[in-house]
């Protein structure tokens, strides 16, 4: 295991959205402060900055996580996701954005990437789901503004659509 001295910049370097990314950072900076401070992609939200809300989730290697409980230097290497990469080079929104867009499933938006991110590693995990099963994966995510319902709507449309 590696050991790091607490007080010491260390060289992190990871694929971001299909580019190599680089940056300096001591072991203790979380993977959120790290994407938005030092590579000032400022997609990815923090809220709660203990795993509890959900905005700061990303992928690591195509699997939804907080980048607010990873450290940046545990990324070293990885491939990450974040809600700049969703979309296709050649569209204006994924899928599931243009199913957000369509079903009002969002307000003041804070929420929103990390939920984009959190459907977009569950769709592909559970192609078909019901509405309890988006409900459980979005009991992982706290929005303040929409009551969750067209939310629910928006990722059965985007799981239907890319069924067919
Ligand atoms: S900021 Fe990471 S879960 Fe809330
Ligand atoms: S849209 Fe405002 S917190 Fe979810």
């Amino acid at each position: 295991m590696t050991r790091y001295d607490a007080h010491q910049e260390v060289e992190v370097s990871f694929v971001l959205n299909g580019k190599k990314v680089r940056g300096r950072c001591t072991p203790r900076v979380h993977l959120a402060d790290f994407l938005r401070h030092k590579i000032h992609a400022t997609g990815t939200h923090v809220g709660c900055e203990h795993g509890v809300c959900g905005a700061c989730t990303v992928l690591v290697n195509g699997a939804a996580a907080r980048s607010c409980l990873l450290y940046a230097v545990q990324v070293d290497g990885a491939e990450v996701t974040t809600i700049e990469g969703l979309k296709p080079d050649d569209a204006e929104f994924s899928p599931l954005q243009t199913a957000f867009h369509e079903h009002f499933a969002l307000q003041c938006g804070f929420c929103t990437p990390g939920i984009l991110m959190s459907a977009t590693d569950f769709i592909r995990n559970t192609p078909n789901p019901t509405a309890e099963q988006v409900r459980e994966m979005l009991s992982g995510h706290l929005c303040r503004c929409t009551g969750y319902e067209p939310i629910v709507r928006a990722i059965l449309a985007a799981a239907r659509s890319s069924a067919s």
